[in-house]
């Protein structure tokens, strides 16, 4: 079976702007005497969402920022939790708050972001971000699709024009990143799980962005020849090998058939190692981002 696509190389990728941070945030606390600050809040013992938090919490050390993590347990009460966030609103040394999603039953996100000062919305979700997105205005965007967005335009270049179809609509993820492709003049389809013939539309697409979460659902037929797909998903499935998957051993998975998408040509992130990597920086740069404008400095001149 010949494989004619390409992996992007997303690890180069990510320690290229990884420097970039670094180098954002030195010039922040030498030239203005400003150190980013992030907090990130997790609510209960969830085992994937407590990697993700200590990664974020390393990397942000790592690139010279404060960092701190709240964990509280998982019978938290609502307004214990937005009690913590208006404290971290009020905090002067923390420009970026997240707090780590989904959140145990019974709690309700939506209130819970409401109560984020915009301003330091990292991860966009507060409406008036959205908002902000949507009407071309600055403002806060959503770590992943931020990564996707500068990613794609290192491989692809001009946008213009281009065929983008969104798999996925959520708040985090599908919605923001169609606006994204629309503010970079790309003709826009979000298709999500009542969309009709959904691998004739991917077909359609010249840039195809899968946010859904089930294993290896697109497959070779569903890519049109060289488009560039972006892979969203990470998904545990058992092991390939039925003597491991038998010991409960499990691999990671996209949303899209990474052998598949070679062979039909794509240029594709691969899982893992792909767009994961990228949101956590995205969390770098939307915190640096966040204490430029609350300092009222030009990030582009750091
Ligand atoms: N859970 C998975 N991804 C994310 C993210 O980007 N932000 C938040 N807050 N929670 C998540």
């Amino acid at each position: 079976m010949t494989t004619s696509g390409r992996a992007i190389d997303c690890k180069a990728f990510v320690a290229r702007l990884r420097d970039e941070v670094a180098t954002s945030v030195a010039a922040l606390k030498t030239r203005h005497a400003v150190t980013p600050g992030l907090a990130v809040v997790l609510v209960g013992d969830d085992a994937a969402s407590s990697v993700y938090v200590r990664n974020k919490g390393e990397l942000a050390e790592a690139v010279g920022m404060h960092s701190v993590t709240h964990r509280l347990p998982a019978d938290t009460s609502q307004e214990d939790l937005a009690a913590l966030v208006r404290q971290l609103n009020a905090d002067r040394s923390i420009h970026g708050i997240l707090v780590q999603l989904p959140l145990p039953r019974g709690l309700n996100a939506d209130a819970i972001i409401a109560e984020i000062d915009p301003n330091k919305d990292v991860d966009g979700l507060h409406v008036v971000n959205a908002g902000r997105l949507s009407a071309g205005l600055p403002g806060l965007v959503s770590c992943t699709p931020a990564g996707c967005m500068k990613l794609l335009r290192d491989e692809v270049g001009d946008l213009s024009g281009k065929h983008a179809v969104m798999v996925g609509r959520s708040n985090l993820m599908g919605k923001p990143m169609a606006q994204l492709l629309l503010a970079a003049d790309c003709t826009v389809t979000i298709a999500h799980s009542r969309t009709r013939d959904l691998p004739a539309v991917c077909r359609e697409a010249d840039i195809l962005v899968v946010a859904v979460g089930r294993p290896e659902m697109v497959k070779r037929d569903w890519i049109k020849p060289g488009a560039v797909v972006i892979d969203v998903g990470i998904n545990r499935v058992p092991s390939r090998d039925p003597v491991k998957a038998a010991q409960g051993k499990t691999r990671l998975v996209g949303d899209v058939d990474f052998a598949d998408a070679l062979e039909a040509g794509a240029t594709v992130t691969p899982v893992p190692g792909g767009v994961g990597l990228l949101t956590v920086i995205f969390l770098m740069q939307n915190t640096v981002k966040a204490a430029c404008m609350i300092h009222g400095l030009d990030e582009s001149s750091l």
